[in-house]
């Protein structure tokens, strides 16, 4: 059953990983695309690889969401072209850092609250009066296992992705009364830019997060993505948390098997 042919939806983040996933599975259902990174030479090779290979139309935009002013000129820009997303998909983030809270870097701390909590936030007040407005849409929020349990040094990621799970909650609740649904995936460990990113862009330390086990890919993140997109309407499935089998939770990972 294919239930988003047609839709439009407007991805965050879409230039690598778990949003890129995304992207590429909506567009292989002939779904319409919104694809927003800082990353705009990528966003482009996407366009132009999933428009030839789908025949669907993808507008791509130049986004840093932590910028609000940014954030609502894009989303006029929409609607001043008539263009309702049917679909947000709210997954811009990122990890900065792995320290104890008394030791944390304030940057770090800075970039992580802005893009996935404020950044979130801001792309989330300026798309859903446009949903309401249509009366229908569907919100997913890329949260994280991290949002459920607390890791050594975690610190201010777990609080920014514990603040994504709430407001999927609070945007559940502030939306009654409407059609649109509001979900939440929670991936454990997958194997995309995440670590590197987390890691300054060290290689060898982000590879490490990922040895004696099979991570999640992050076609396995848009594969639970495209699940609750293609629920039938009256069926809202608020929230996933998905692991790689050998991840039981947040500390216990079984590391048995050599690379
Ligand atoms: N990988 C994991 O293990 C894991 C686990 C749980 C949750 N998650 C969550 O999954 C989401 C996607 O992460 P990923 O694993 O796919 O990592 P990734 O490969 O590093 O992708 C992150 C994406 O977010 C975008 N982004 C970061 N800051 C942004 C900003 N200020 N404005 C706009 N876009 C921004 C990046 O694009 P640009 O750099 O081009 O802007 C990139 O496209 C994040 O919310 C992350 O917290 C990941």
């Amino acid at each position: 059953m294919n239930r988003i042919k047609g839709k439009t939806v407007l991805i965050t983040g879409a230039s690598s990983g778990i949003g890129k996933a995304c992207a590429e599975q909506c567009a292989g259902c002939q779904a319409n695309l919104i694809l927003a990174a800082r990353r705009f030479d990528r966003l482009q090779t996407l366009k132009n690889d999933l428009e030839k290979m789908h025949g669907i139309v993808v507008f791509i935009h130049r986004l840093d969401v932590r910028v609000r002013q940014d954030v609502e000129n894009f989303v006029s820009q929409l609607a001043a072209r008539d263009i309702c997303p049917d679909i947000l998909i709210n997954n811009a983030g990122l990890s900065a850092g792995l320290d104890k809270l008394h030791e944390g870097n304030f940057d770090d701390w800075e970039r992580m609250i802005d893009t996935n909590v404020k950044g979130l936030l801001y792309v989330s007040r300026a798309v859903i009066p446009l949903m309401i407005k249509a009366g229908k849409g569907h919100v997913v929020n890329i949260g994280s296992i991290a949002g459920h349990q607390v890791y050594p040094c975690g610190n201010v990621y777990n609080a920014t992705k514990f603040a994504v799970r709430a407001l999927t909650e609070a945007m559940n609740i502030d939306l009654s009364g409407t059609d649109i649904r509001v979900s939440c995936v929670s991936p454990g460990a997958a194997n995309t830019e995440f670590s590197t990113v987390r890691f300054h862009g060290d290689t060898k330390k982000a590879d490490m997060i990922y040895t004696g086990y099979k991570p999640l890919s992050a076609d396995d993140i848009a594969d639970a993505v495209l699940y609750i997109l293609n629920a039938p309407e009256h069926v809202n499935i608020q929230n996933i948390l998905i692991t790689p089998t050998a991840q039981r939770n947040i500390y216990c990972v079984d590391r048995r098997k050599p690379d």
